[in-house]
């Protein structure tokens, strides 16, 4: 099962999710079985470490983004990824645009997994203050919490 997590530049969001996720996935045992990637739609930080803002909430509750590097969605992705996870309506009207016809139902918002929140967008926390990445950790959490119980019972 491959699943690909998409925000705008891959520093701050997807980054987020990519870490969260794959620690919820190896909880369950299945983290052999589970390829996670996550990448922008635009390449202004292709390369680059996650936002150190990103990284210090993350450190809060003990997740390590440090290794993670910036990477821009390819028109290949389409067909190698099950899930494409966009974190917002813009980012997923980009990979729209993007995606051939036959791969489009592998398009979905992240939040579509979410049990406990009811928000449908990760809010861009970029132009804003540290208690927006940490918003960023209590939706993205709660969607791979959701995720994993749908990747399970695929599997
Ligand atoms: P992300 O946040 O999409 O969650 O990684 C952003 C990162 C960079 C920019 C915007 C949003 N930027 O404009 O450079």
């Amino acid at each position: 099962m491959r699943v690909l997590l998409v925000c705008l530049g891959n520093i701050c969001r997807s980054p987020t999710a990519e870490v969260v996720l794959r620690t919820e996935i190896e909880k369950t045992g299945l983290g052999n079985c589970v390829d996670i990637v996550s990448c922008g739609t635009a390449g202004y930080h292709v390369g680059e470490p996650p936002d150190s803002r990103s990284q210090a909430a993350a450190k809060v509750r003990e997740y390590d983004m440090s290794t993670l590097r910036g990477r821009q969605v390819q028109d290949s992705d389409f067909e190698y990824f099950d899930f494409i996870l966009a974190m917002d309506e813009s980012n997923l009207m980009d990979l729209r645009r993007r995606c051939p016809k036959q791969y489009q139902a592998k398009l979905e918002l992240f939040l579509t997994y979410a049990n406990n929140y009811q928000e449908k967008e990760v809010p861009d926390p970029y132009y804003g203050g540290q208690q927006g990445f940490s918003r960023v950790l209590d939706l993205v959490e709660d969607a791979s919490v959701g995720l994993v119980e749908v990747i399970k019972a695929r599997l």
